[in-house]
């Protein structure tokens, strides 16, 4: 997977040379390539905003650089190679692990984290026009600019990709996970010791017994959801919950509504 990213702040996007991603960059399944936006400048302050049409405060990043930009990250593509440009702002879809997993099944990505009031926004439609453009928020708060941003996606969406976890089951049982975990949260985990400071760890995970473990993290991950998340098991597809899984949301005080969906008909049940 090539990915591109323009920013005027290249130093920011270091991290990539760490950990998981440094070394699927290493083991070359990560073409990452940094580019400074500033060399896409032509005035002797290399100037990339200026001050807003309307008035008002801040500044926007100007057009001209970011066109110059993307027209020759995306010419040096090979063959009719297209990106999907990822444009990280706090006004976008939300970035959500079914995005990730979307995204880690493109060839190329080219993200363009920007700062200020954000980029003109004639540089999105002119590109939206020929291009697939996703405007991307992580979360509901405002960051100072898109670097982190991308830090954020790149390790989702790497660390999806075939060969770059150790054990490639490891992300089939997280939290969000497309399939049976899609709109649930893991529950606690627990290693070596087997007691540590007067605590125990529960004796299921000691049984050796598969189907009772299974069944036991699956408990789990619904008291952990019905606590932090309860908006994901109200949106959950009913199709997705077996015998059991009704009969632990029941527990819960969860209970199907007219249209099948549950919703909770009592208090959650505190740790
Ligand atoms: C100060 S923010 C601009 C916020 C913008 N004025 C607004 O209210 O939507 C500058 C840049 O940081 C990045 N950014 C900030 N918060 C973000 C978030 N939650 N998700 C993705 N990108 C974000 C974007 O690249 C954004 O253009």
């Amino acid at each position: 997977m090539r990915l591109d990213v323009v920013t005027i702040f290249p130093e920011y996007l270091e991290p990539l040379n760490v950990s998981l991603v440094g070394k699927a960059r290493a083991r070359g399944q990560l073409d990452v390539r940094v580019h400074d936006l500033r060399n896409w400048t032509h005035d002797k302050h290399n100037t990339v905003d200026d001050t807003p049409y309307g008035g008002g405060p801040g500044m926007v990043m100007k057009p001209e650089p970011w066109g110059e930009a993307l027209d020759e990250i995306i010419a040096s593509g090979q063959g009719d190679e297209r990106p999907v440009l990822v444009v990280p702002t706090p006004s976008g879809r939300p970035f959500t692990q079914e995005l990730a997993v979307e995204l880690s099944g493109k060839p190329w990505l080219v993200f363009t984290p920007a700062r200020y009031e954000g980029i003109d926004r004639r540089v999105i439609e002119e590109y939206g026009e020929r291009f697939d453009v996703r405007e991307v928020s992580i979360g509901d708060y405002v960051l100072a600019g898109g670097e982190a941003p991308v830090l954020v996606m790149v390790e989702a969406i790497a660390r999806l990709l075939p060969g770059v976890l150790g054990n490639a089951e490891s992300h089939r049982d997280d939290s969000f996970a497309p399939g049976a975990m899609a709109d649930l949260l893991e529950g606690p985990v627990y290693t070596k010791p087997p007691e540590w400071r007067g605590r125990g760890i529960p004796e299921v995970l000691l049984s050796g017994h598969h189907g009772r473990i299974a069944r036991w993290r699956r408990d789990e991950a619904f008291k952990r959801t019905d606590r932090n998340r309860p908006d994901l098991i109200e949106r959950a597809d009913p199709a997705s919950f077996d015998k059991k899984d009704r009969e632990m949301l029941s527990i819960l005080g969860w209970a199907p509504g007219p249209d099948g969906r549950f919703g909770r008909t009592a208090p959650a049940v505190e740790e």
